[in-house]
């Protein structure tokens, strides 16, 4: 089977990186990534890409308009295609049966549709949308209940792996692809010809091959393992600030075991983004379907231990302010889930932000990359707050400094580099007095600012100035 055409339905933060780069790598296919939204279609055709992501724009510009197009012609670019690639979303559902936790699979079910609606030849089908085990079924049973005449097709499970922020390089340089479909000699054909357009920059023994339903859980299951280790960092750094220990140092001693490996083992104020919650939340819900409560409760406490993250992390902030907040400026640096995106689905910044509020503080919030209709839309959530109490009590800044005039405290929410270099001498400058940094990243210099006279709290760690200046940990 020769690919020369890939369709891929859904223009979104997996679909759009990851078609660029299969069409930056394979010049000899032409991929359209197509989408039901036109504004997100015109973004993609635009100088101004719909999402920041270091290193998109040059690999888009490389093969936009070559053999990488954006279109919103779904039926066209289904039918002219050997491949056709499902990244639609898979929120949680919001509805219905398993509300809150199950995954809503409407979209992947309307793409399904709609390829078996249009098809006029046989094709091989991807799941990239991160899905529950046997989805891959369902969109089988819907392809072959509508297929026409002398049309076939093969469902392939393809997990993405991408992080946000790196997902160029991760895409260019994956640890693994992996790749699902049946055991059968159509099965195997299908897989080989994806196989294929991997293999233009992945040596082969990367490109892992394995039936459907261990493809559709091993993507479930790497979101689960890599959120319960923040979780599992997290708790330790509740039990260092108990005690005196220092998070980083216990990070760093079990790191060094190479059975455990030194990353996502950072303390923060708790994981964001659109996928650790939701996917863990989509495998407590498929143990509870099979019916196995204690690998349901497991997990689940995964994303307890994530709340309390952020909630006591909101409460240090109160207390160490004398116990209220209300009406005092508090400047939030980081409202993004992570640095090196705009992307603020899930982030730990807006539950900060709403704790804060709820005890009436002013917050002034700067982000260097997220826009602020989308602060404004994140935070009037029903949800988060309300129109009227975030226009009584945020503001939102495009400077930092400003963010932190007349401020009783900053809060740092998201690694970004930059808050790494401000002029916290300035900004100390301006503040009132006691002048509080809360460091929910761990990513400052805690011994100069002390200097500067701030005083600082961070994750999993007590802070005090000795006499000779030296930062140690705070005894019981
Ligand atoms: P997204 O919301 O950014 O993009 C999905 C796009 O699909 C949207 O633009 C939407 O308009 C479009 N869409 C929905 N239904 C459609 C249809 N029937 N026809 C055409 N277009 C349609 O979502 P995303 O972040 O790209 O995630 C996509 C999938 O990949 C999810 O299952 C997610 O869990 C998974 N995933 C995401 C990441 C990540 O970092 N964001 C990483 C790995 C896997
Ligand atoms: C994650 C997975 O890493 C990726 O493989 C999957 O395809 C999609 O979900 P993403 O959510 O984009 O990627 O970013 P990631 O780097 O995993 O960070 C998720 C959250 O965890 C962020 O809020 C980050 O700040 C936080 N985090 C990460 C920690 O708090 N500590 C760590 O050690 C690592």
């Amino acid at each position: 089977m020769k690919i020369t055409k890939i369709c891929c339905i859904g223009a979104g933060y997996v679909g759009g990186p990851s078609c660029a780069v299969i069409a930056h790598k394979c010049p000899d296919v032409t991929v359209t990534v197509v989408d039901l939204s036109q504004e997100r279609i015109d973004q993609w055709n635009s100088d101004n890409l719909p999402i920041f992501e270091p290193g998109l724009e040059e690999v888009v510009k490389s093969c936009r308009g070559k053999n990488l197009f954006f279109s919103t012609e779904i039926d066209k670019t289904i039918i002219e295609a050997e491949l056709i690639i499902i990244s639609v979303n898979t929120p949680t559902k919001t509805y219905g049966l398993g509300k809150g936790r199950a995954a809503d699979l409407k979209y992947i079910e309307s793409a399904a549709r709609k390829i078996a609606e249009v098809s006029t030849s046989s094709k091989v089908v991807v799941e990239k949308s991160t899905v529950p085990v046997k989805a891959a079924e369902s969109v089988n049973n819907i392809l072959s209940a509508n297929h026409k005449h002398g049309v076939r097709y093969q469902v392939l499970s393809n997990p993405e792996f991408l992080a946000e922020g790196t997902a160029i390089s991760d895409l260019l340089f994956p640890d693994r692809v992996l790749i699902g479909g049946p055991q059968t000699p159509e099965g195997r054909e299908a897989i080989d010809a994806l196989s294929w357009v991997y293999q233009h920059w992945i040596p082969m023994e990367k490109i892992i091959t394995m039936n459907t339903w261990s493809s559709e859980l091993s993507k479930l299951a790497a979101n689960a393992f890599l959120a319960q280790r923040i979780s599992s960092i997290n708790a330790m750094s509740a039990i260092c600030e108990a005690t005196g220990a220092d998070v980083s140092e216990v990070s760093h001693a079990i790191g060094t075991d190479t059975r455990i490996g030194a990353r996502f083992l950072q303390a923060s104020i708790g994981f964001g983004g659109s996928c650790f919650q939701k996917d863990v939340l989509n495998l407590v819900y498929l143990s509870e379907c099979l019916n196995l409560p204690e690998v349901a409760a497991y997990w689940q406490q995964v994303i307890e231990m994530n709340e309390y993250q952020k909630r006591r992390f909101a409460n240090r902030i109160i207390s160490a302010l004398f116990n209220t907040v209300a009406n005092k400026k508090i400047a939030i640096f980081g409202f993004a889930f992570k640095k090196d995106t705009a992307d603020t689905r899930e982030t730990p910044s807006l539950y900060i932000c709403k704790y804060l509020m709820e005890e009436a503080a002013l917050v002034s919030i700067y982000d260097p990359k997220v826009d602020h209709k989308q602060i404004v839309s994140d935070l009037t959530d029903p949800a988060v707050s309300d129109k009227e109490t975030v226009d009584k009590l945020v503001t939102i800044t495009t400077d930092p400094y400003e963010a932190a005039k007349g401020a009783h405290a900053i809060v740092i929410c998201t690694e970004w580099d930059e808050f790494k270099t401000y002029n916290y001498q300035r900004i100390y400058d301006s503040m009132l007095k006691p002048a509080f940094i809360f460091d929910g990243r761990m990513i400052l210099d805690h011994q100069s600012l002390l200097e500067l006279g701030y005083h600082v709290e961070t994750v999993g760690r007590r802070l005090v100035r000795n006499s000779v200046n030296r930062l140690q940990a705070m005894p019981k």
